[in-house]
């Protein structure tokens, strides 16, 4: 008999479809890694003013917490605007003026004198506590020149682009894989029609397929496998089960929508401004609590409005001063009149953390004792849009961790005797929270 040689085609195919797809993967790859260097040219671009006297990024963090409540840097607030004021006078004069400003003013400083009256004589708060190099990083930010709008706004704009970018060609390479698929399916059935064809006009016998018993009775009659099976579905059944009872009560990722779109992006990220400057209690009690609105107006009543560069493709300016306005709504401030109504409304925010109430946690104890970074238990919050419960907060969670972390002894009293007998018991240096105790269900359990 002939031999057709139908096998050896088709084997043949299968590699090259192999190879096709492997090709197509390696270029999906090489796709998804360019788009990854891009976001670092805007960086370089914000770092190069870095090259003057003082530290323009380390300046914005002290301007902020120091200076934004009187001064804006392009337009007049209670204090003058102060892009720019390193050409209006000395460095020497400068440094003499924020650390005592009345105190140029009494001494009679024509240019102090001339400032103080026309600014209403408000007085400016005297600042002895920051160095001159401070006040040299604060100078360097208020020279920082002015980003124009459409600038400012290119780079968040062209770093989304370029991540869509990838996601699109991710698709159509995903599509191209799928219509080559689709096509080589349709070559082996071409391949396999022409070759019978051939064999039949060769007069080639092609057996017939037998009749099988179809496989499903096959499969019931086999009692082995029917056993397997069954084995099988149970404990895969179980392992969902499972999961899904795990997962209950954990909330990670619980992302609510709160009463004003306030962004710790904005105020944590861009502005540096310090974690522990709103939620204070976490330093010193079991809870971080929230701040209450009377910090938020510590700068809000000089800060109505969001600087241009700040808006982003997916919220606007007028988006962010709406919410500005809201907060103003809630505590009862009249922007014209610069003055509180006295009608105020609660914002009513909503609970994201919650551990359950059998178990105690405390935060000074992780903050203040243990020196735990609030980003270790509660994610990149600087760079969060809209805030979220970053990890799962199961007990897994809390005991992996005390497993693995060192405690902090050094310069802390407290641990100098129960240190030298603990590490005497294990006979190490170093005692992770585990070792202090941290496993003891007592601890965390009411
Ligand atoms: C309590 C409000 C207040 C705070 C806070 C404040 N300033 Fe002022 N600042 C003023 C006022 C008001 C003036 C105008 C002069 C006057 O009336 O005393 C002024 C003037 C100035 C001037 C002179 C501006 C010019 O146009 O000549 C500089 C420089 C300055 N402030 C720097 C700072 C720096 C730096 C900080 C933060 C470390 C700061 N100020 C914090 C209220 C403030
Ligand atoms: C200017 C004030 C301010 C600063 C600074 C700030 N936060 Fe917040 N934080 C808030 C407000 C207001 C809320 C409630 C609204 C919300 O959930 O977004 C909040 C909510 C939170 C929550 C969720 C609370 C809950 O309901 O479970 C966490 C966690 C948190 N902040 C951590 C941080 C960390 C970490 C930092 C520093 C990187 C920080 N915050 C800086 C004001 C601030
Ligand atoms: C230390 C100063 C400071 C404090 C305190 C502060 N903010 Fe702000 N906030 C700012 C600055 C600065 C901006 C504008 C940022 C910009 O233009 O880049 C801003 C912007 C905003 C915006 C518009 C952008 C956004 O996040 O949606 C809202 C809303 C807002 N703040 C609400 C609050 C609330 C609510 C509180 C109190 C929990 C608060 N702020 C406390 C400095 C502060
Ligand atoms: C060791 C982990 C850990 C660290 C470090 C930590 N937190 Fe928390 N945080 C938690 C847990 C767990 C909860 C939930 C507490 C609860 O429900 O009782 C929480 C809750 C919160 C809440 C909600 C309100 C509250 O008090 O329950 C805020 C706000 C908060 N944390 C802010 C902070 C800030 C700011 C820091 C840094 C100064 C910080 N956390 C450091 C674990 C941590
Ligand atoms: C990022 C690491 C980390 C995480 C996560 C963490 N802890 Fe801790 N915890 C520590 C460290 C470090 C100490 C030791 C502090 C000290 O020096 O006393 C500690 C101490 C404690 C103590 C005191 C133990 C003692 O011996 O007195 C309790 C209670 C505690 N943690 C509860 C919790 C709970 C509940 C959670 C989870 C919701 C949690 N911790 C999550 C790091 C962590
Ligand atoms: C470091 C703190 C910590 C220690 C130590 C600890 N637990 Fe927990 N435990 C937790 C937290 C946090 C939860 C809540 C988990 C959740 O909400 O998913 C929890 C939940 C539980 C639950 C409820 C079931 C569940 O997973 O939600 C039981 C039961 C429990 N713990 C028993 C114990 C026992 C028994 C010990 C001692 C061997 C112990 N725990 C020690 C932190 C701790």
């Amino acid at each position: 008999m002939k031999k057709v040689g139908n096998h050896n085609s088709i084997s043949r195919i299968l590699l090259l479809s192999l190879a096709v797809m492997l090709t197509f993967s390696f270029t999906s790859n090489a796709q998804t890694a360019a788009p990854a260097a891009t976001p670092a040219a805007p960086a370089a671009a914000t770092a190069a003013p870095a090259a003057g006297a003082g530290d323009p990024v380390k300046g914005k963090e002290l301007f902020n917490t120091n200076c934004a409540a009187c001064h804006k840097l392009d337009a007049k607030s209670t204090g003058p605007a102060l892009r720019g004021v390193k050409e209006k006078h000395e460095m020497a004069w400068i440094y003499k003026w924020v650390h005592n400003s009345s105190e140029v003013i009494k001494s009679g400083d024509a240019t102090a004198v001339k400032l103080f009256a026309e600014n209403n004589k408000s007085v400016m708060t005297a600042f002895p506590q920051l160095s001159e190099g401070d006040i040299d990083n604060i100078i360097a930010y208020t020279s920082t020149p002015k980003a124009e709008p459409a600038v400012g706004a290119a780079p968040p704009g062209t770093v989304t682009a370029a991540s869509e970018g990838s996601e699109i060609s991710n698709n159509v390479v995903l599509g191209a894989l799928a219509v080559v698929m689709l096509l080589l399916v349709v070559m082996l059935f071409m391949v396999n029609s022409v070759l019978t064809k051939v064999a039949k006009a060769n007069g080639i016998e092609v057996a017939p397929k037998e009749k099988r018993t179809p496989i499903w009775k096959a499969f019931a009659q086999n009692q082995f496998l029917v056993l397997v099976t069954s084995i099988f579905l149970l404990l895969a059944s179980g392992y969902f089960v499972y999961g899904y009872l795990m997962q209950i009560g954990v909330d990670q990722n619980y992302e609510p929508i709160q009463p004003i779109h306030y962004s710790h992006r904005i105020h944590a990220g861009s502005n540096g401004i310090n974690c522990k400057y709103c939620h204070s209690a976490a330093r010193v009690s079991k809870n971080a609590g929230i701040p209450s609105l009377n910090v938020c107006m510590n700068c809000h009543k000089n800060i109505s409005e969001v600087s241009d560069t700040t808006a982003t493709p997916d919220h606007s300016k007028a988006f962010y001063d709406g919410e500005i306005a809201k907060l103003y709504t809630a505590v009862g401030w009249d922007k014209a009149t610069q003055k509180y109504t006295g009608k105020t409304q609660p914002v009513k925010w909503v609970r994201i953390h919650n551990l359950p109430d059998f178990v105690y946690f405390n935060h000074s104890q992780h903050v203040s004792v243990a020196g735990v970074e609030c980003q270790t238990c509660h994610g990149p919050v600087q760079e969060f849009e809209v805030m979220k419960q970053f990890f799962p907060l199961t007990m897994g969670w809390c005991i992996d961790c005390h497993r693995k972390t060192d405690v902090k002894m050094e310069g802390n009293e407290y641990y100098a005797k129960i240190h030298a007998e603990l590490s005497k018991k294990y006979g190490v240096d170093k005692l992770t929270a585990a070792q202090m105790g941290g496993l003891e269900c007592g601890k965390c359990h009411y």
